[in-house]
């Protein structure tokens, strides 16, 4: 079988879906691989490690998806793009597997089921032992906490540690950050690294001890209805509940230097949680990095995909913070696929097997059907008749 990835059409995209290194994996378990000319270039990946690594260059990108049997992509492919329309490229059947954020990206579902490609969404696999090095989603995640405390650092006009100078002391910075699961440990960890004095807070209270192990202190309020919504994901909050929050998040912002938001409800969307009150609230050369940009950002103010200064705080919300670490994440995120495709192949042939929990759970479009049960309904509520025998 081969499997090929083209080049990534999303704008300010860095990544590919294949580093060098996993293309010698790929062909030592038995697959031929092929990667678009120049691919890898802002990933800093040269064609020529490529082809070091066993793999075809391709010059034609058409031709090269059409000849796959598995085509991987780090975003869905771009939907009717002048010159590009990798989705009529593939010939139905193919596999097609990559983050392809479905509930995001409705317009592509729809087109790849209607081309009969069998695509799977990393970012839907169960959150399992088993699932996790194929957990796209976490590799990223990581880097976004990383990359977000790290913009921080380099805005605000204060160290992040301590510091004993001759020129005298100098305190740490207090770094706020809510939301704690992937991205908001991953920046606990970062601010820790840097010397912050980190307090974070979360509705599921059963991250409490994480945040504590990482050094930082736990911040909470006692919820009047459970937050968990099932396999680590948070649901939104009572009306209620939101107002007992704000109160601890105002106050929590009103003493932070840098406030880190990563909340997110059901993996997808981000809920506000930062009013302009609270901003109004807060010190002037204080930072907000509001990392649920691309779920639409947790700050109400926020300008997606830019910096603005409100009451002098700089609100910096970026937009797919981990295409600004290209190399390590597009290391990462082929690692990821690599592992989706390798536990799945026997005699060098990937086998669909919707009876696998990763599979079922994963596998957005199938033979001309949607099978990724939310995705489906998020088409019939935007009017859209998906028919599903
Ligand atoms: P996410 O990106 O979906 O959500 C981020 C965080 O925001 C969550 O912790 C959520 O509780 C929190 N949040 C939502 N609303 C909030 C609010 N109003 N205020 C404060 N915080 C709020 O999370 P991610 O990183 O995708 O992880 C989801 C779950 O999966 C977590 O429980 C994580 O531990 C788990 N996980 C399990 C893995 C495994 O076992 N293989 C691998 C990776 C994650």
């Amino acid at each position: 079988m081969r499997i090929a990835a083209s080049k990534e059409s999303r704008s300010g995209e860095h990544r590919v879906a294949l580093a060098p290194d996993t293309c010698t994996k790929l062909i030592q378990t038995g697959y031929a691989v092929s990667i678009e000319r120049g691919a890898g270039e802002t990933a800093f990946y040269a064609d020529e490690a490529y082809r070091e690594a066993g793999a075809t260059v391709e010059p034609d990108p058409a031709a090269m998806l059409g000849s796959a049997d598995i085509v991987l992509k780090v975003n869905a492919p771009a939907v009717g793009a002048a010159g590009r329309d990798e989705i009529q490229w593939m010939r139905p059947g193919t596999f097609l597997v990559g983050s392809l954020m479905p509930l995001r990206n409705l317009e592509a579902v729809r087109a790849l089921a209607q081309r009969r490609i069998s695509a799977f969404s990393t970012d839907a696999i169960p959150r399992t032992t088993r699932a996790q090095p194929m957990d796209t989603l976490s590799s990223m995640a990581n880097i976004t906490g990383y990359k977000g405390v790290l913009l921080a650092a380099g805005e605000l006009g204060r160290y992040f540690p301590m510091l004993m100078t001759a020129a005298g002391t100098v305190f740490p910075a207090r770094v706020f950050v809510i939301g704690a699961a992937v991205a908001g440990l991953q920046a606990i960890a970062t601010a820790r690294r840097l010397g912050a004095n980190v307090f974070a807070t979360d509705v599921r209270p059963e991250v409490k001890e994480q945040i504590e192990s990482l050094g930082a202190k736990y911040v909470g309020v006692e919820l009047k209805e459970n937050a968990s919504a099932g396999g680590g994901y948070a649901r939104e909050l009572s009306e209620e509940d939101k107002a007992r929050q704000r109160e601890m998040l105002a106050e929590q912002c009103a003493t932070a230097d840098v406030v880190v938001t990563t909340a997110l409800i059901g993996g997808v969307f981000a809920p506000k949680l930062i009013t302009p009150a609270m901003v109004r609230r807060m010190r002037p050369g204080s930072i907000i990095v509001d990392l649920g940009a691309d779920g639409g950002g947790n700050c109400e103010l926020s300008r997606l995909g830019d910096s603005v200064v409100e009451n002098g705080v700089r609100i910096i919300a970026p937009l797919n913070l981990p295409a600004a670490m290209p190399t390590h994440a597009s290391l990462l995120f082929s690692r990821n696929l690599a592992a989706f495709i390798q536990a799945f192949t026997k005699d060098k042939t990937f086998k669909l097997d919707l009876a696998d929990d990763i599979q079922r759970a994963s596998i957005i479009t199938h033979g001309g059907e949607i099978l990724h049960a939310k995705t489906r309904e998020a088409l019939q509520g935007a009017g859209e008749s998906v028919a599903r025998s």
